[in-house]
């Protein structure tokens, strides 16, 4: 199906900037066999016309499966690097040459990152500190880094150690010496379809015949973004960032009965109580970030408060300020997705 444009995709003189900053240049994606990385490096090829795209992941089988796809096997500015982000010399060796790179790889299962906090933080939080070390070893332009609506006052480890990566990247920024390597970060909620989540999970239970869908609350909402959304507003950020700046996207909410209803009417709910480490609405802005937060019309930045001071240069923020005590939050969102709308999503296959 021929993606169309949505309320993210760059245009006029955004895009020019972006395909003039991209052209002939080489482009490494952490995490390029993912559900964020596949979508964007086919993002990439569309749009823009990089020299060189690397494709940075652990797992042979991934990216065996995406070189021989009918449409990226006869891209040969592709490259894949298997390789781990826990391994700075291994990174450093993948982005020799490499002018930008979006740093999508992550572990970001809740359960799994409970269970397993050890490996969590080794690759969310380890792997940013190494991301940030190698991109200024090897002299990268710049680099967007991938958050999540988790990482706002976080209550399970997953959205702690995304915390913790963001500031790692923000303060990135900082310690560059005498390189000019720019990081920010890109934060957005619950992406439609993209692996593990609560979509393709009713969509399997629904084909093998479930006779309810499992809610955990019938008070949960959630902020909305589709995969193209998502990486159009990677590429529109990569393009405005000065360094230091978290984006994030206006999105809608939606609630999750809502949701359930849109994808199986006929289905009653279970409602199986919130799980270990799950929020009943969820923030991308915290009220603590208010102050230092500006409208940019379809989306917001969080300023680097402390870049402006430490870095050498002016911080050159544009945009309307919002009110002090402004917080961005799932359940007192101004955008609502409803069952109709969510259905007429699903039937389009944009969901
Ligand atoms: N999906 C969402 O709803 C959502 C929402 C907000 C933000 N995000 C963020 O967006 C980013 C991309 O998410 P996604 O949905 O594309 O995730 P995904 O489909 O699970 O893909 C994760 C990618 O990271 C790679 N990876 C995992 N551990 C790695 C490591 N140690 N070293 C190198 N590569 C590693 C994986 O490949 P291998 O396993 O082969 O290494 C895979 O390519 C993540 O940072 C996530 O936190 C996602």
């Amino acid at each position: 199906m021929a993606v169309q444009p949505n309320r993210f995709t760059p245009t006029g003189a955004v895009m020019d900037k972006v395909r003039g900053m991209l052209a002939n240049t080489s482009i490494m994606v952490t995490g390029g066999t993912g559900s964020f990385g596949n979508a964007f490096i086919r993002l990439l090829l569309r749009v823009a016309k990089p020299r060189r795209v690397i494709i940075f992941s652990r797992d042979e089988l991934k990216q065996f499966e995406m070189q021989n796809h009918p449409d990226l096997k006869d891209h040969d500015e592709l490259r894949y690097f298997i390789g781990d982000v826990r391994d700075q010399a291994r990174l450093e060796t993948a982005m020799r040459d490499v002018d930008y790179v979006v740093h999508a790889a992550a572990l970001k299962q809740v359960m799994a990152a409970e269970y397993n906090p050890f490996e969590c933080i080794r690759t969310n939080v380890h792997g940013a500190e190494n991301v940030v070390r190698a991109s200024i070893n090897v002299g990268i332009k710049a680099v967007v880094a991938l958050s999540t609506d988790k990482a706002v006052n976080p209550i399970n480890l997953y959205g702690a150690s995304k915390l913790a990566s963001d500031k790692i990247f923000v303060a990135g920024n900082y310690v560059t010496g005498k390189q000019t390597t720019k990081f920010s970060v890109v934060r957005y909620g619950n992406v439609a379809g993209s692996r593990g989540s609560v979509l393709p999970f009713f969509r399997t239970l629904i084909a093998n015949g479930a006779k309810k869908l499992p809610i955990t609350d019938a008070r949960m909402t959630r902020f909305w973004i589709t995969l193209e959304e998502g990486c159009d507003f990677v590429l529109t950020s990569l393009g405005a960032m000065e360094g230091g700046e978290v984006f994030v996207p206006k999105i809608p909410s939606l609630r999750m009965v809502d949701l359930a209803t849109a994808m199986a009417p006929q289905l009653p709910h279970d409602i199986v109580g919130i799980r270990p480490g799950e929020k009943l609405h969820e923030a991308l802005i915290s009220d603590n970030d208010g102050r230092n937060t500006l409208d940019r019309g379809n989306y917001f930045i969080i300023e680097p408060d402390f870049a402006r001071v430490l870095r050498p240069r002016d911080y050159q923020a544009g945009g309307k300020r919002v009110a002090d005590d402004f917080a961005y939050t799932s359940d007192k969102n101004s955008e609502w997705l409803d069952v109709a709308s969510t259905t007429r999503l699903l039937k389009s296959g944009v969901f």
